[in-house]
């Protein structure tokens, strides 16, 4: 067990149980698809909703300046940044961040970059909300690391080219940009009168010797052509309190994103979410530190165990949970990849394709488990291997 506790989620209503049968057919399988954690959420957020149910009425309640300040405060400790309260607003989702942003800075039949392969619902929100999706994969060098292509998006861009979502760090492909990237793309952005959205939510999963970088941190002109998208979802495994928040310094941008909010009338959400956000962000630190080092870990794990069955071909992230699996020396259709990983390794992950077509032949395996969990995985994927003559 370590010094987290780990949970069997197979009787609640963990989504990554309750869709089994919707995505993989069959109970069978063991999901490591969907990006949350089989970890308990930190103590110290248990203990203060616990503690705020103390409080017999659960009313409207408005987002607290503590709980702002102690999201500036932990960016501030953990990336270098300082961010500004007066630059925050309260959203329930990232994703629905996103589609306010695309709607607040953009109009139907523009143009939306989107770095492909990327996060399925990056595409969905360009689409849904009537704008045009012009892709601009990433590439990957001989290493296997995934990099911008300046030169492609250089030569896509039109004057209805408005936005250009990005994954920092990168999900699925795991990385954590570097400055001198997040640099070059941020001044073609900006040379370009394109705003970028930047999704940082993975932010706080970086492994050892990389750096999370904020876009917006790099100078102060990039910074007012910047919208980023943050939240404790991912860092503390606690999506389900439904609470991020949107950063824009620039009071043109923000006062056109908060125009688009009152539409939507989020309001500052639920009273336990602020509670739970505020400890985490506050009496976090250690629980993360553990967490990073269990991560670390289960990583080194699939590296040897990739290192031992080179037909499956693996480029450790920087960050993120996801490892990103390159299968397409198995020379399997998706569909049969797909089915030989439910199939003869009992194994639910993500399927590559989902992410674009350039995830062909790629699976995502969320190693956000218990070590034992991991083990069990990757000894039924090489049986499943070898019974099938992969060696
Ligand atoms: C890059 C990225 N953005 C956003 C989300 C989801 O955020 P939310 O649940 O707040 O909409 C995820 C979840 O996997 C993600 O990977």
């Amino acid at each position: 067990m370590g010094e987290f506790d780990f949970i069997d989620r197979s009787n609640s209503n963990a989504e990554k149980h309750t869709l089994k049968q919707k995505l993989f057919g069959t109970q069978e399988v063991l999901p490591m698809w969907v990006a949350d954690m089989d970890i308990a959420t930190p103590a110290c957020v248990l203990d203060a909703v616990r503690q705020r149910l103390d409080h017999p009425i659960i009313g409207y309640e408005i987002m607290p300046e503590r709980a702002y300040r102690a999201q500036c405060d932990w960016v501030n400790r953990h990336h270098g940044w300082t961010m500004q309260r007066e630059w925050l607003s309260y959203s329930p989702s990232v994703v629905a961040s996103i589609g306010c942003a695309i709607r607040a800075f953009s109009d139907e039949g523009d143009e939306v970059i989107v770095q492909s392969p990327v996060y399925p619902p990056f595409y969905e929100m360009v689409r849904s909300n009537g704008r045009k999706l012009i892709l601009n994969p990433l590439i990957q060098d001989e290493e296997g690391r995934y990099n911008f292509d300046l030169d492609d998006l250089q030569r896509k861009i039109t004057p209805k080219t408005k936005l250009l979502l990005l994954c920092s760090p990168h999900n699925p492909v795991g990385c954590v940009w570097l400055r001198e990237e997040l640099l070059a793309l941020g001044e073609l952005c900006l040379k370009n009168g394109i705003v970028v959205i930047s999704d940082e939510v993975h932010c706080d999963i970086v492994f050892p010797e990389n750096t999370h970088v904020p876009l917006a941190s790099i100078s102060q002109a990039i910074r007012e052509n910047t919208v980023t998208l943050i939240g404790p979802g991912k860092t503390f495994n606690m999506a389900g309190f439904s609470i991020s928040t949107v950063a824009i310094s620039s009071q043109k941008l923000r006062e056109r994103y908060q125009e688009e909010l009152q539409k939507v009338h989020y309001g500052d959400g639920a009273v336990l979410s602020h509670v739970a956000f505020e400890a985490a962000y506050t009496h976090g630190d250690t629980w993360h530190a553990g967490l990073i080092n269990h991560l670390t870990a289960n990583l080194e794990l699939i590296d040897t165990w990739c290192k031992a069955h080179p037909i499956v071909r693996f480029t450790k992230p920087q960050g993120t949970y996801l490892a990103w699996l390159d299968c397409r020396a198995l020379k399997m259709g998706d569909r049969e990849l797909r089915d030989f990983f439910v199939k003869e390794a009992g194994l639910g992950l993500s399927a590559g394709l989902s992410f674009g077509k350039e995830g062909s032949g790629f699976m995502r395996l969320n190693f956000a488990v218990a070590t034992e969990i991991l083990h069990t995985a990757l000894e039924q994927l090489s049986h499943a291997l070898k019974r099938n003559g992969y060696g």
